[in-house]
């Protein structure tokens, strides 16, 4: 009985250790100047567009890494030019750079911020996927297949 106290307690100890360690060092010279980017993507999809030329595609990038990233461009060979829109205020604006913060994310979806894929090669269809390449100010390049989804496909409800 004694003894699992012990253990329980030793265990708590590290666990507290563990989460407040990097953290305490973020201020710490030689810490800051080795964090970066950890960057993954998830929820990539593309809504089958109506469209015989335009495409949206929406995707969540995901920063696990302790510096900020910037999503500076997006190509794709199936499309003649990939632009990064922003909704504000129920208006469109293309993007120069997007920020993907440290322990954060970046979320382009539907009636948000989102990918305009112009000048389309062939119209996508429901089933196929297209590829996507994200270029980063500091990871370099992420590629991405893009499955394409039914034009309502809502990702909040599976549909
Ligand atoms: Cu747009």
């Amino acid at each position: 009985m004694t003894a699992a106290l012990t253990a329980g307690a030793l265990t708590g100890t590290l666990l507290l250790t563990g989460c407040g360690g990097p953290a305490s060092a973020s201020g710490d010279d030689s810490s800051a100047s080795g964090a970066k980017a950890d960057l993954s993507v998830s929820s990539a999809y593309m809504p089958q567009p109506v469209s015989d030329t335009m495409a949206a595609g929406f995707l969540t990038i995901v920063n696990d890494g302790g510096a900020d990233d910037e999503l500076t461009s997006v190509t794709s060979d199936a499309a003649g030019s990939v632009t990064m829109h922003r909704t504000v205020g129920g208006a469109m604006r293309e993007a120069d750079r997007l920020t993907v913060p440290a322990h954060g994310r970046l979320v382009f979806r539907s009636g948000g911020d989102h990918l305009m894929f112009d000048g389309m090669k062939r119209k996508p269809v429901e089933g196929q996927s297209v590829d996507v390449e994200l270029h980063f100010a500091r990871s370099g390049e992420l590629k991405v297949e893009m499955p394409v989804k039914p034009a309502t496909y809502n990702p909040a409800t599976g549909h």
